[in-house]
């Protein structure tokens, strides 16, 4: 919070979190632990470039005049186009690309148009704990009120390996979270931070609610092309459903170029029209060359058989990273989706005594093992806790979250500095 300032120069209450952030603690951790370079599996960003048909197509974009100037602001023809062909076939139907899609400034400024788009002040917002932390400033913003239900980890989480898909919801616990004021619901899948990709079933249940008690549904669906088991979209199961339904997706996530800020939203007219009104108004449109290069991505992924090369190349990656846990005999969320492992580490004793910061110290154990990891192995993972309220955050203390994103050489690095744990692991 800002001191010593008058009264005028202060923040809006929106932005003067009193709470330091996850992302500075733990770079500030990095910067003070002997262990130099740290190996960073925190962050859920790339260690590597797009492919070079999408790189070529964003460099040939920079010749193109138009290519420099604003695009309108609902997003570029073609890319519009290319997304509306790219997903037609999931849905079944020609999806309408002047109507039906929109594009955002990345997925995140897609989802604070949504919510600007229709929260008034005291609606409310369903959100399930762990949650993507940008959920709950957009949310809040408008004036939103968040009702949280929190994702149960399997029971034996502590001792066993599972699937990650054996995070649960309560269908009475978030039947009981809605009221007559409930307007929204955020979903996510393939799931950041669990791996979890939610069932078709356990989607029908959701949609059901939904449209019982018409709510909005924002299924937050970035990690789509990382699946690893059948992976549903909510917005396909029903006309009812689609009706309520705006589904959001990422050009970062999906081409590895989370720096280039694309995304789009779909969903029918009568929603995205209000989405792309609210966008006009937060940024009027979104980056030009990288929409015309992301245009060219969904046009030839699938005959550069990027799609399948995609699934193929992260699901290596999570196997050969998670080797390491099997070999110390820590748990982990098996991921359904997605990029990130959950990893308990609860059989992790930390030495009696240790000299954490007060700012560390205040927090759930989990923040201290992200501090403990990166001072004695020199591996960066962010403490989960920071995705849930306080009320909550006790369900995920044990866990770490772990990116494995990046080069495979990096991984063994990691993995390599990861063994060095054993002896503070207790059987
Ligand atoms: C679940 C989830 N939704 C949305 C985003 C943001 O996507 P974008 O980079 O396109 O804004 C992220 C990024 O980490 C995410 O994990």
């Amino acid at each position: 919070m800002a001191t010593g300032l008058p009264a005028k120069l202060k923040p809006a209450a929106r932005v003067a979190g009193q709470r330091q952030d996850v992302w500075s603690i733990v770079n500030e951790a990095a910067a003070a632990s002997p262990k130099q370079p740290i190996v960073n599996m925190g962050q859920g960003f790339f260690g590597y470039n797009p492919p070079p048909f999408i790189i070529n197509a964003a460099k040939s974009a920079l010749d193109k005049v138009d290519c420099n100037q604003y695009s309108p602001t609902k997003g570029r023809p073609r890319l519009r186009k290319a997304i509306a062909d790219a997903y037609s076939p999931f849905w079944g139907r020609t999806l309408n690309p002047e109507t039906e899609v929109t594009i955002t400034t990345g997925a995140n400024e897609g989802m604070l148009s949504a919510f600007m788009a229709f929260i008034e002040p005291g609606d409310e917002v369903i959100v399930f704990e762990p949650f993507f932390d940008q959920y709950i400033s957009n949310i809040e913003m408008p004036g939103g009120k968040i009702t949280y239900v929190p994702m149960h980890p399997p029971k034996d989480g502590a001792t066993t390996t599972s699937s990650a898909g054996n995070w649960t919801i309560d269908f009475d616990e978030l039947e009981r979270a809605i009221t007559p004021k409930t307007k929204m619901l955020v979903l996510n899948t393939p799931h950041n931070p669990v791996g979890k990709v939610y069932s078709k079933e356990e989607l029908e249940k959701i949609g059901a609610l939904c449209v019982k008690h018409e709510i909005i549904i924002l299924s937050d669906e970035v990690y789509d092309r990382l699946y690893y088991v059948p992976f549903t979209r909510i917005a396909t199961l029903s006309p009812e459903i689609e009706r309520l339904t705006i589904t959001v997706g990422s050009a970062g996530k999906n081409f590895y170029a989370t720096g280039w800020r694309v995304g789009w939203l779909m969903g029918p007219e009568h929603l995205i029209k209000h989405v792309s009104a609210a966008h006009t108004r937060i940024c009027y449109s979104s980056v030009s060359p990288l929409q015309e290069a992301c245009a060219v991505g969904f046009e030839q992924a699938e005959a550069e058989g990027f799609w399948d090369e995609t699934v193929k190349d992260m699901q290596g990656k999570m196997k050969r990273f998670n080797e390491v846990f099997d070999e110390l005999g820590l748990p982990y969320s098996d991921p359904e989706g997605g990029y990130f492992v959950m990893v308990n580490m609860a059989k992790v004793k930390l030495p009696k005594d240790y000299p954490f910061p007060p700012h560390v110290a205040s927090r759930p154990r989990d923040f201290k093992l992200s501090w403990f990891l990166i001072q004695e192995v020199g591996v960066a993972a962010i403490p989960p806790t920071e995705f849930y309220t306080d009320p909550n955050a006790h369900i995920a203390e044990d866990y770490m979250r772990f990116a494995v994103c990046k080069e495979d050489e990096v991984l063994e690095t990691a993995k390599e500095r990861l063994r060095g744990l054993k002896k503070y692991i207790e059987e």
